[in-house]
């Protein structure tokens, strides 16, 4: 009987499930810009949407990009060692959305209009910035590839509004 309502006191362990599902909740909470990452060169053309881009250090201008090792864009990503950053503004939902799902490679760029800097990722022309990269190291994050990029040009748009995604949803700020 003792035995019994100790064993009924003993917290849940939550499954690995629910540990995923409460941890994917609270990065819904967690707001971030929304991005197209781009590339093309030997290994093809690919872009995908992304919001786990964050700047590491500016000696020398170094960001990261977290990228699904599962993902359509990968292949290419990891033959051609370069990227581009387009960091989105308001009324680029559908682009995101676009990038963000399964649709076919070309189609995804025939949404919008691109151009080049240096290391030949497409460079979205009404992007708020773009951050053009060459990856220089990966780390495994298991699921994803943390690669690490240097920034090898810049293009600003000036003035513009920030596309945000919080709560499962795109704000503008
Ligand atoms: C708002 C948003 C943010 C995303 N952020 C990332 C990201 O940071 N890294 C990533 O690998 N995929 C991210 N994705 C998912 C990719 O965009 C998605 O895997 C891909 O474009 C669709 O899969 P496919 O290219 O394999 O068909 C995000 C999607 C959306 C809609």
């Amino acid at each position: 009987m003792q035995a019994s309502s100790l064993t009924d006191a003993a917290p849940a362990t939550p499954s690995l499930d629910e540990r995923k599902q409460e941890y994917r909740n609270a990065m819904a909470r967690l707001g971030a810009a929304v991005n197209i990452v781009t590339t093309d060169g030997p290994g093809g053309l690919a872009g995908f949407a992304a919001t786990a881009v964050c700047s590491v250090t500016d000696s020398p201008p170094t960001l990261l990009v977290c990228l699904n090792r599962g993902s359509s864009a990968y292949p290419a990503v990891n033959a051609n060692r370069v990227l581009c950053v387009n960091t989105l503004e308001r009324g680029h939902e559908e682009l995101s959305r676009l990038f963000g799902g399964k649709t076919p490679v070309h189609e995804r760029f025939e949404g919008a209009s691109w151009s080049l800097l240096e290391t030949g990722s497409p460079v979205l022309d009404d992007a708020l910035i773009s951050l053009d990269c060459r990856v220089k190291a990966i780390s495994d994050g298991g699921t994803h590839d943390i690669l690490i990029c240097d920034v090898v040009a810049i293009r600003e748009n000036e003035g513009g509004q920030a596309l945000i995604y919080f709560d499962r949803r795109y704000h503008a700020i």
